[in-house]
């Protein structure tokens, strides 16, 4: 006698329901696809007891016609695919013909399209029959779990499997700020959201201060589109909890994308933070496989390397805009912008296109008598009336900060923090060019090292030449050093060394200059940048302000952290409620 039977059909739909219903939200997920798979325009859920007691979601869309409502309800049967090509093709969220069955043969379900209504009670169905409902389509899902007690123990606190639900419905709303959407616990409204554009639909679900600082990225390539928000530098979150995105509409998480925009942040973003980001990949179907989890919330690129150069670069083209060129003010957000933390360089409020006025022509007078008094400065000083986007310094407050007037108001620079920025940009440029010239000192320095310092300069002694140092070993535990960086050629060169001997101490030698390069240089520029207290005149704070508008991401140092701020009149009028 043989051993092996076919499963019962209810017992599959539940095996298969542990992959696609793992709890509420999971069940949420999927009705709300469906409903925008049939073209709702409007969608309303309603949850009670964190959407374990029931978890309703009503739409406006095409519905499902009463002949249709066995099948719908029925496994592996769907109207969004008839043929493997057409699998390869698919651009709708569902297409498995999975979850209905699956959440039908684990609770009590019922389907409700225009007036005719059919009920799953864990895996058992009843006839197709008259009901009230006048347009669209409603799914009931009642009790989930009831009839698998094991799977029921599984699930957490009505708060928690709310939070769950919650977040699985802001993901779905935030890809589609055209749907309206609307959510209800316990009887209680927690969103309600019109259609909108997607800045303020990223506002409600992000944060406002995310949509406000938020910068824009759009680029195209020949099969693919990647749009979307992305945060300020300024703007990061301690975890990864504010990280949307979304291929060909459907959330899902990627560690190709995700490494691809951390890298494009590694300049502008301190270790521990996250960036937050809403990002919509379009890509055309056949080159990318969704169908790899039953949950759909992993994908497959045909060709991974080129998506993470594609993201990378678009991600650092929309990071990177210097600041010099930038022209319309952003649109005022909620908060101002010092009390978000840093309006990002690409968000800059200039005002740039004012007619001159009687202040600029005073500026004016100011830089061409300052041009004459220091005349080493002059290439450093812009014309006034155009450039001059930070505007011109006034005083230097405790030796920390630079306050400078533009002609938009006051702005604050954290000098540290910009010069940082600016010498790194500079190590990097000279780097890459392999201009990273090196300066003989006229008396060698010895310097005293412990045997790791020693052997670890030995075994780097080509990097350190690649960044101009000229160092050997003068004894077990000395080291003399006979030339440095002409760009650091004015630093305390023991210092600088053993940073950099510690870094490449901790990254090994052979890896410093290809992947921890900019690690590397961080630590040098940290070295070169002028500390607090470092009185500085008038002219050099000048001069400092022109060299930020001129490099690439002056609006964040290397950690991430903001180099300047801009206090608008207004927001300075506001402070002192002036005009009110
Ligand atoms: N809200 C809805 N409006 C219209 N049709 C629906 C709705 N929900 C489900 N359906 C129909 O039921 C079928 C089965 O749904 P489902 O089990 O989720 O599988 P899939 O979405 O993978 O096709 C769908 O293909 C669709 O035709
Ligand atoms: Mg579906």
């Amino acid at each position: 006698m043989g051993k092996i039977a076919a499963l019962p059909e209810l017992l599959v739909n539940q095996i298969a329901a542990g992959e696609v219903v793992e709890r509420p939200s999971s069940v949420l997920k999927e009705l709300l696809e469906n409903s925008l798979d049939a073209g709702a325009r409007s969608i309303s859920v309603d949850l009670a007891e964190g959407g374990v007691r029931r978890l309703r979601v009503a739409d406006d869309g095409g519905g499902i016609s009463p002949e249709d409502l066995p099948l719908a309800v029925a496994r592996f049967a769907t109207s969004k695919i008839a043929t493997l090509a057409d699998l390869e093709r698919a651009l709708s969220l569902g297409f498995r013909g999975e979850a209905l069955a699956s959440i039908g043969s684990v609770s009590r379900l019922a389907a409700q399209k225009n007036a005719w209504k059919i009920a799953v009670d864990g895996g058992t169905l009843s006839p197709v029959e008259p009901a009230a409902l006048a347009a669209g389509t409603t799914v009931d899902v009642e009790e989930l779990f009831y009839n698998t007690p094991a799977r029921r123990k599984f699930l957490k606190s009505e708060a928690t499997e709310f939070g769950r639900s919650e977040e699985a419905f802001s993901r779905i709303a935030l890809s589609r700020p055209d749907v309206a959407f609307a959510l209800t616990h316990n009887g209680r409204r927690s969103a309600h959201l019109p259609p909108e554009d997607p800045r303020s639909r990223a506002a409600r679900i992000v944060g406002d201060d995310f949509a406000a600082g938020a910068v824009e990225v759009a680029a195209e390539g020949a099969k693919l589109r990647l749009s979307g928000l992305v945060a300020a530098p300024g703007f990061t979150r301690a975890s990864r909890d504010a990280q949307y995105l979304y291929v060909n509409g459907r959330f899902v998480r990627d560690k190709v994308v995700a490494h691809a925009i951390r890298e494009a942040y590694a300049d502008v973003l301190h270790h521990d933070r996250h960036p937050a980001y809403v990002l919509f990949l379009e890509i055309d179907p056949a080159l990318v496989d969704v169908n790899v989890h039953p949950a759909k919330s992993e994908v497959r690129f045909r060709d991974s390397g080129s998506m993470h150069g594609f993201v990378f670069h678009a991600l650092t083209r929309a990071l990177s805009r210097p600041l010099a060129g930038e022209t319309a003010p952003p649109p005022a957000g909620a908060m101002p912008a010092w009390a978000t933390n840093a309006r990002p360089a690409t968000q800059g409020s200039f005002a740039v296109s004012q007619p001159a006025s009687a202040y600029e022509s005073l500026f004016a007078g100011a830089v061409t008598a300052e041009r004459e008094a220091r005349p080493s400065l002059t290439s450093a000083i812009a014309p006034a009336g155009e450039g001059a986007r930070l505007g011109f310094a006034l005083a230097q407050v405790h030796g920390v900060f630079i306050l400078a007037q533009n002609a938009d108001g006051l702005v604050i620079v954290d000098m540290h923090a910009a010069h940082e920025r600016i010498v790194y940009e500079k190590l990097k440029g000279a780097l890459d060019a392999a201009a990273l010239g090196s300066q003989p000192l006229l008396v060698p320095i010895p310097m005293p090292a412990t045997a790791e310092e020693v052997e670890q300069a030995q075994a780097s002694r080509e990097v350190l030449d690649r960044l101009g140092f000229d160092v050997a070993a003068a004894g077990p535990r000395e080291l003399v050093v006979r030339a440095v960086p002409a760009l650091l050629s004015d630093l305390d060169t023991v210092a600088l060394l053993r940073s950099v001997l510690a870094d490449m101490q901790e990254y090994g030698a052979s890896r410093a200059l290809v992947e921890q390069r900019n690690e590397l240089l961080s630590t040098m520029a940290c070295h070169a940048a002028v500390r607090a207290n470092r009185m500085l005149t008038l002219p050099e704070m000048n001069a400092l302000l022109r060299e930020m508008e001129e490099t690439e991401r002056a609006g964040s140092c290397n950690h991430g952290r903001p180099t300047w701020v801009q206090f608008s009149m207004a927001e300075l009028d506001r402070l002192f409620m002036r005009g009110r």
